[in-house]
């Protein structure tokens, strides 16, 4: 373990905190799961830390018929397990007020817009608007067009630096011709840059550290190539199953849910170019450029690339877990996927013939996320006559949760005989160093949507782009090319035949998770 510095004494390289702009959120399904267990939380957070400004309010919208004050109680239940004084909640909750109403109804946005007019001049807010879409995605055209058609979707307010903003909620489409008619709908109304296309992953620490940790360092990238790297593994391991989602996931499945938003976020954040500035063009444009340069999944070979399963029931921590067709919800035969392993190789000079692991699956034996680099080996080893002729390779973990943190393998001698080595560890914890990383990415993301900062967002580029790129794949398996393996989910969990073959193809295994 390397010495950790007491926090006094470490150097503050630098930070920069904005806070948010005067604004009225506006969120759509304030009552559902989303608003009540992160948004609301987040915006806790953010108000305790003075990053809320002054003049901010929330409208809750959706169809339960519910008061301010109802609401109001719903805040304070979803912010009881946050640390804070009463007063500080009391203050608060007073941001947040409440309206019922039909989202396919127009008379619904009218009386939307007039109480925003009144909301502005309760709460000295200049006009400017937030609107959060955490509906269904089936009614993202619809609300997004009903605030079009009402006037909501720009402001012509001089008390406003930024035009009305419209944040929505991943899936954007479920494959490329749905997400291009969805943005077309939008765009009638909306410009591109007031969209906030969310991929929450992107707003954890840790995704975020990827790029620094890469860009911040002049060590790393010299060896950040196909000269030097073997192979990259992507893992997001859950140990949950679907929940209560099955109405939603059950038309989705991991590929939507999981691969084609956070794991290809995550691929384009390790592998992209150094942008020339950290903000929201130079970032967006070398993550699109990378995506581009995925080598184009083969629709004849797709099952050498990808397979898909799908839990069964099993044991977890000791308790009987049922499958995913016992889950509430769930069709009966339902083929669709809830774990994913590919194998996909980026086609630039970087890159060219490494290969990149993917896997993600829910109901795994453990909960996990972490890209691990492997470098090649060396190419000799002079410690052969001791029978030291296979020198381990090394492996750089970026942790991304639950253990958030950054391991580097290497070999060293042992105190001991003349060639005693072993295969050692620098571990570095955030917790260790800055205490747990409990930050929600939802903080985040909803300050810089406050400020106007896009850079975390996706673009419509990007979102084609990893639509376009699955599209054989979903073809293949909507036809039901591709086999579906059942595995028995929980304890133990860690992968199947299948998805083995796909890395041992390449005289590779995938990292065990139970020792991750
Ligand atoms: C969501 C998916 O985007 O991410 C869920 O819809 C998944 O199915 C979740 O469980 C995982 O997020 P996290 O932050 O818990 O890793």
């Amino acid at each position: 373990m390397p010495e950790i510095q007491p926090l006094a004494d470490r150097q503050e390289i630098a930070c920069a905190e904005m806070r948010g702009e005067p604004c009225g959120m506006v969120v759509f399904g304030a009552s559902g799961d989303l608003a009540r267990r992160k948004l609301v939380g987040s915006l806790f957070e953010l108000f305790k830390r003075g990053l809320l400004s002054e003049k901010f309010y929330f409208l809750g919208c959706g169809r339960k018929v519910l008061s301010d004050d109802d609401y109001r109680k719903i805040a304070e239940e979803s912010i009881a397990d946050h640390s804070g004084s009463d007063e500080e909640r009391e203050k608060f909750v007073k941001y947040f007020n409440f309206i019922s109403g039909d989202y396919l109804d127009g008379g619904f946005y009218e009386r939307i817009k007039e109480r925003l007019g009144e909301l502005d001049a309760e709460y000295g807010v200049p006009g400017c608007r937030i609107f959060y879409l955490s509906i269904p995605p089936g009614l993202y055209g619809v609300v997004a067009e009903n605030l079009g058609l009402v006037g909501l979707s720009h402001t012509d307010s001089a008390g406003c630096k930024l035009q009305p903003r419209l944040v929505i909620e991943k899936p954007f489409g479920n494959n490329l011709e749905s997400a291009v008619e969805l943005n077309e709908q939008i765009r009638e109304h909306f410009e591109e840059s007031q969209l906030y296309r969310i991929d929450h992953y992107l707003g954890k620490e840790t995704v975020q550290n990827i790029l620094m940790f890469r860009f911040a360092n002049a060590i790393f990238e010299p060896v950040w190539n196909r000269n030097y790297i073997d192979h990259v593994q992507i893992t997001i391991a859950e140990s949950l199953g679907v929940g209560h989602r099955a109405g939603y996931y059950d038309d989705s499945g991991a590929l939507r849910d999981m691969f084609q938003n956070h794991m290809l976020g995550m691929l384009a954040f390790v592998a992209m170019e150094a942008p020339a500035s950290f903000d929201a063009d130079g970032i967006r444009g070398e993550k699109v450029k990378l995506l581009r340069s995925i080598r184009p999944i083969d629709a004849e070979r797709v099952d050498e690339f990808f397979v898909r399963g799908q839990y069964g029931a099993g044991v977890f921590d000791g308790e009987d877990i049922c499958g995913y067709l016992d889950e509430e919800g769930v069709r009966a035969n339902s083929v669709t996927e809830t774990f994913v392993a590919g194998k996909l190789f980026i086609d630039n000079w970087r890159w060219k013939d490494v290969p990149f692991y993917l896997r993600t699956g829910k109901r795994m034996g453990k909960r996990v996320t972490e890209i691990a680099i492997t470098f090649k080996r060396v190419p000799h080893s002079m410690f052969a006559s001791v029978g030291l002729d296979e020198m381990p390779a090394n492996v750089l973990v970026l942790k991304i949760q639950p253990n958030e943190g950054i391991r580097l393998n290497f070999q060293a001698k042992r105190p001991g005989s003349k060639t005693c080595m072993s295969t050692l560890t620098l571990n570095f914890n955030y917790s260790d160093v800055f205490g747990t990383v409990d930050r929600e990415a939802y903080e985040r993301l909803l300050l810089d949507c406050m400020v106007g900062d896009q850079t975390l967002f996706n673009h419509q580029d990007d979102v084609e782009v990893s639509w376009g790129l699955l599209g054989a794949l979903l073809e293949a398996w909507g036809k039901s090319a591709g086999a579906l393996e059942i595995y028995a989910g929980g304890d133990g969990a860690e992968s199947f035949a299948a998805a083995d073959k796909i890395i041992e193809s390449d005289g590779r295994e995938w990292r065990k998770l139970s020792e991750m």
